[in-house]
């Protein structure tokens, strides 16, 4: 039998990383959720928590276990500290032979596992048979690092044109949904 048993083989912390996801699902700002729907997306930190656990060897002891179960507890937090991700990637080069593995996801879908293990310092390649993926792969692994924080206003920029020009062309077909956040509150009298 291999020698090689892994942390992901040995224990995770799951219970700690099940809350840690179901918090994840009521991000509105910053998740990659928010960038495309993606039913089958697999949380963050549970992404991360398997990328980490299939990376690093099983504790020898039991000592090691607990130290290394609250490593994965402070790790898989969606407001994850600098320090904690400094230490699983030096965790990972260690197990690794000081080089970044490389991770391949066949079936990446909205691309949870490569976006955990680009954090976690990895090579990261995704493949995905879906063209609607594959888009949201690029614009979740590729484009961020291709481009940098102005790919933001890019965005912005051009959102801005396109929708300018779709209002101009086809807007009077469509007229605008009035914003719910300003429509005055129906007071106890007026609804009944
Ligand atoms: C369960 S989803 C993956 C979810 C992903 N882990 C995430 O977090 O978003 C499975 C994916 O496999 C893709 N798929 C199915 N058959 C495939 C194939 N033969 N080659 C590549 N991708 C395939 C589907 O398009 C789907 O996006």
């Amino acid at each position: 039998m291999s020698q090689d048993r892994r942390l992901i083989e040995d224990f995770l912390p799951i219970r700690e990383i099940s809350a840690e996801a179901s918090r994840e699902k009521s991000i509105r700002k910053g998740h990659i959720s928010t960038l495309h729907l993606w039913w089958a997306r697999r949380p963050l930190v549970a992404s991360r928590a398997a990328v980490f656990g299939a990376l690093v060897p099983a504790p020898k002891d039991d000592a090691e276990r607990k130290a290394l179960a609250q490593e994965v507890i402070d790790l898989c937090r969606w407001k994850v500290s600098d320090d904690a991700i400094a230490r699983a990637r030096q965790r990972i080069l260690d197990a690794n032979g000081g080089q970044p593995p490389k991770v391949l996801d066949m079936f990446a879908g909205g691309g949870s596992i490569p976006l955990e293990a680009l954090r976690l310092g990895c090579e990261a390649y995704a493949l995905d048979l879906n063209p609607v993926a594959h888009l949201i792969e690029l614009c979740t692994l590729v484009y961020p690092q291709q481009y940098g924080p102005d790919l933001a206003k890019d965005v912005e920029k051009w959102g801005r044109w396109v929708l300018e020009r779709v209002k101009a062309e086809i807007g009077d077909l469509y007229p605008p949904i009035p914003d719910r956040r300003r429509r005055p509150a129906l007071s106890r009298k007026a609804s009944n």
